[in-house]
């Protein structure tokens, strides 16, 4: 595997993955690499040629009081990871590559980057939408992989990619779970013994939801998502931010005639924040 710190180093090398005519797959990430990351680059690495992997915790999808300079970082480990998992060229630059002196540029998927998750944290998604642009626009791959354990992140850029005519097939991939049911996060090493016992308790509910929405379109939706946020509520270790029901394509609340249903929460468990989903089909 291949690591390369600057701009100039990844076009030296997509150059030659170009000349030989190899098909590129693009997996951008910040690193800390668990089974999660790691499902998604041996997918890439199966299905393309050539994997890119980009590594970049990048500071302007993180808000003022947000956890920037805590998040974890393990270089050594995480290059080992992604060179067994098949990636050929790890991407990894600072944040001055990224964002020199004078950089002023954003894109915005409006409507979509402030539901959900973007109500308590502003800027996130435009952040995200603009440095996935730009790994787009750099490594130019012909599939990018991400995880729908980021349902809104995927659905924005998605979005993104329709929107602006980008060249590149976007792929979700099923979350990546603990045994005990808890998705994998990088953030889930923040978590407490107590906390960490505690958190299953998330997806839990969210599949007592579905198990009660799916396949049941007589199935008024708000009463049963009540039920569940109390159910949360009680245990003392979860502060629920938000329980919604929402149409996957929009974002909008869902209604009694969406088909399909995205159940989307995020919590905070101590200092740390965690957030998962499920889709349902309504009709079975
Ligand atoms: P990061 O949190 O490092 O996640 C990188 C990719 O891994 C994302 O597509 C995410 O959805 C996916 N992923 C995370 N946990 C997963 C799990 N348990 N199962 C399956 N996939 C999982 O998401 C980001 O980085 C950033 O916002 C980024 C897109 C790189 C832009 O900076």
């Amino acid at each position: 595997m291949k690591i390369a710190s600057d701009v100039a180093g990844l076009r030296a090398a997509l150059k030659r993955y170009r000349a030989e005519g190899k098909s590129v797959g693009l997996v951008p990430t910040m690193g800390a690499f668990h089974a999660g990351h790691l499902a998604l680059m041996r997918t890439s690495a199966q299905e393309m040629d050539r994997t890119v992997t980009s590594l970049f915790v990048n500071p302007i999808q993180f808000g003022p009081a947000e956890d920037l300079a805590r998040y974890p970082r393990c270089p050594e480990s995480d290059a080992r990871q992604a060179a067994e998992a098949g990636v050929d060229l790890l991407f990894t630059p600072g944040a001055a590559e990224m964002y020199p002196p004078g950089f002023r540029s954003r894109v915005e998927v409006a409507g979509l980057s402030d539901r959900l998750c973007g109500i308590y944290r502003p800027g996130h998604f435009s952040g995200v939408a603009t440095v996935v642009l730009k790994l787009l626009n750099l490594v130019q791959p012909d599939r990018a992989y991400f995880g729908w354990k980021d349902a809104q992140q995927l659905l924005i850029i998605k979005r993104l990619v329709r929107d602006l005519n980008l060249p590149v097939e976007i792929v979700g991939m099923a979350t990546v779970r603990e045994k005990d049911g808890l998705a994998l996060s990088s953030r889930n090493r923040y978590l407490e013994p107590a906390e960490r016992r505690a958190a299953p308790r998330l997806y839990q509910v969210l599949r007592e939801i579905a198990d009660r929405l799916a396949g049941h379109p007589e199935t008024a939706i708000e009463p049963v998502l009540a039920g569940a946020r109390r159910r949360l509520e009680k245990s003392a270790l979860i502060r629920l931010q938000y329980l919604e029901a929402v149409d996957p394509e929009t974002l909008d609340p869902a209604g009694e005639e969406s088909r399909e249903v995205l159940v989307a929460l995020a919590a905070w468990i101590g200092s740390t924040r965690l957030i998962d989903n499920i889709m349902v089909s309504r009709h079975g």
